[in-house]
């Protein structure tokens, strides 16, 4: 688990697959990431992986494009940072440094993002992925809903989660504590 609390060990490593839209994810991902895919074409929804695995030096450049636009908004400094840290983690703790997480989007001149984002949310841990930021966790995680932001934990663990409505940090507090 990563989050404001907990960053990333220097030094860890990825092995990354690249997808066929350039963007990359951790290979150990990428079966079920596929499979979930299909079977959501299959149902008829069009979508495709916005995001997926980030350096911190572009996770660097994201915070700093959020911090400046609220700065440009007249917020301060100080407000500007804890607004843009509701949207983006801190570099150096984001799961897009994994490459464990995927922002999902809809094609939107095929499906709306409802269509996507719900499927998701119903279908999504069968394949061992979970819906990491929702909006009844944002006091747990610190980070605003995003219904387009699934993080790998393997079928086990995200089954547990879904049933027992877990986000990460409970899951683990539950189970591995
Ligand atoms: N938007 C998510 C929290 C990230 O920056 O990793
Ligand atoms: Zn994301």
């Amino acid at each position: 688990m990563v989050n404001s609390k907990h960053y990333i060990p220097d030094g860890y490593q990825v092995e990354l697959t690249l997808l066929s839209n350039g963007k990359k994810v951790d290979s150990r991902i990428y079966p079920e990431l596929q499979q979930m895919f299909d079977d959501a074409r299959a149902a008829g929804l069009s979508l495709f992986v916005r995001e997926g695995y980030r350096t911190e030096e572009e996770q660097r450049q994201i915070m700093d494009d959020k911090l400046a636009g609220y700065e440009a908004q007249g917020y301060s400094e100080e407000n500007a940072k804890k607004l843009a840290e509701e949207y983006v983690a801190v570099p150096g703790t984001s799961e897009h440094q994994l490459g464990l997480s995927v922002d999902i989007n809809a094609d939107t001149n095929k499906s709306s993002s409802d269509q996507v984002y719900e499927w998701l949310d119903e279908n999504a841990y069968k394949y061992g992925f979970i819906k990491r930021y929702s909006s009844d966790k944002t006091d747990i995680t610190g980070i605003n809903n995003e219904p387009w932001h699934y993080r790998y934990v393997g079928k086990e663990a995200a089954e547990i989660m879904k049933r027992e409505n877990l986000c990460l940090e409970e899951y683990l507090e539950k189970y591995k504590g």
